[in-house]
């Protein structure tokens, strides 16, 4: 708590005050009978920008994530991700607690699946297997280090699923970093997708919402499933409002996050504590430690020195730009991890 620099993700950003005064001025209506003109406003624009039918906003990423996993199947199915995907590591097994799957996580070195690692996944129609039946794809990555998926690479992916009977999910938490980071056309990834979850809380500064995108007839039943799951809210345009502020005035920005995570970058390859960085792409860098080096007291140094950031594993930090950090405070960053000596 109350860390000058805070690191630990890009969630921890607060509105600033032009989203505010946008939030102050929202019209609003009863979403649950659909007569938010801001909610409809905001779901209407993510759904035209990504070549999607229609929009539903909801309360988290995690349960835009969760309704579109029950929209594509059905009890007793299964779903295809990478082992490191946050619908396996972070959504409390809500595929199988809220949609009865089997979940098959893939083990790729990247985090980045490709039609070698899937193509001899498709279980056979046997009575005492589940039914392969859904893909998610997360772009950009956040275990992997947010390094991306471009078109390129997906395109073959959605054909051999489009082939294979299987619908294709991506969870875009950070799909504007993704963009941001290949130049790919939101209209033309869109065309790929059967469903997208785009966060409007991480890297584009929002408090609160996540916006899911489907075909029409999707996202009725999606709606019907957000109100089962509690998820069905009142005058939220107050939210939605900071959604569309959002995407008028920080997606542009994004490549700043960026730029600060390639400083970052920098700076780690010169600090002694650092083994090995990820490849940088978006405003995520996860760096290992080298064996000598104890993570409780390289993180205990970094919130002496008023760095907040959060260990990913044994041996791993986690760094995150946002919203929130400045070039002034990645250059103090930058002189913290200059400063560490070995004890
Ligand atoms: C890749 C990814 N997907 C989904 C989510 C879930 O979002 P929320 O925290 O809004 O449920 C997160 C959250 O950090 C995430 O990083």
């Amino acid at each position: 708590m109350g860390y000058k620099i805070n690191l630990i993700s890009d969630t921890v950003t607060k509105p600033t005050k032009g989203m505010l005064d946008a939030m102050m001025q929202a019209k609003v209506g009863d979403d649950v009978f659909n007569e938010d003109p801001t909610v409809r406003e905001l779901e209407h624009r993510l759904a035209q920008m990504f070549s999607q039918e229609a929009g539903l906003f909801c309360p988290s990423g995690t349960m835009a994530n969760q309704i579109a996993i029950k929209c594509h199947t059905q009890p007793m199915d299964e779903l295809l991700c990478d082992v490191s995907y946050h619908v396996y590591q972070y959504e409390v097994a809500g595929y199988g607690f809220l949609s009865g799957l089997a979940i098959n996580p893939l083990r790729s070195e990247t985090g980045k699946l490709t039609l070698d690692l899937l193509q001899n996944e498709i279980k056979p129609d046997f009575d005492w297997l589940p039914r392969t039946k859904l893909l998610v794809l997360e772009n950009s990555l956040n275990r992997a280090g947010g390094s991306v998926y471009s078109i390129d690479e997906i395109k073959p992916i959605s054909n051999w699923c489009r082939s294979n009977q299987l619908k294709l999910h991506c969870d875009g938490a950070r799909l504007f970093n993704a963009l941001t980071a290949t130049g790919d056309n939101a209209l033309e990834y869109g065309k790929y997708f059967d469903s997208i979850n785009i966060c409007l809380s991480k890297g584009l500064g929002a408090p609160v919402g996540s916006v899911l995108l489907g075909s029409k007839i999707m996202i009725k039943e999606a709606r019907r499933i957000r109100k089962a799951l509690g998820g069905g809210m009142r005058q939220v345009g107050v939210l939605a409002a900071a959604g569309i502020y959002a995407l008028d005035h920080h997606v542009a920005r994004l490549s700043i996050d960026h730029e600060h995570a390639k400083m970052l970058e920098q700076a780690l390859r010169q600090c002694e504590a650092v083994e090995r960085i990820n490849p940088v792409q978006t405003n995520i860098i996860i760096f290992h430690l080298k064996e000598e080096v104890s993570p409780n007291a390289f993180i205990e140094f970094l919130h002496k020195h008023n760095v907040h950031a959060s260990m990913f594993g044994k041996r791993s930090v986690r760094f995150v730009t946002h919203l929130d950090i400045d070039k002034e405070l990645i250059l103090e960053t930058m002189e913290v991890l200059k400063s560490w000596k070995p004890e």
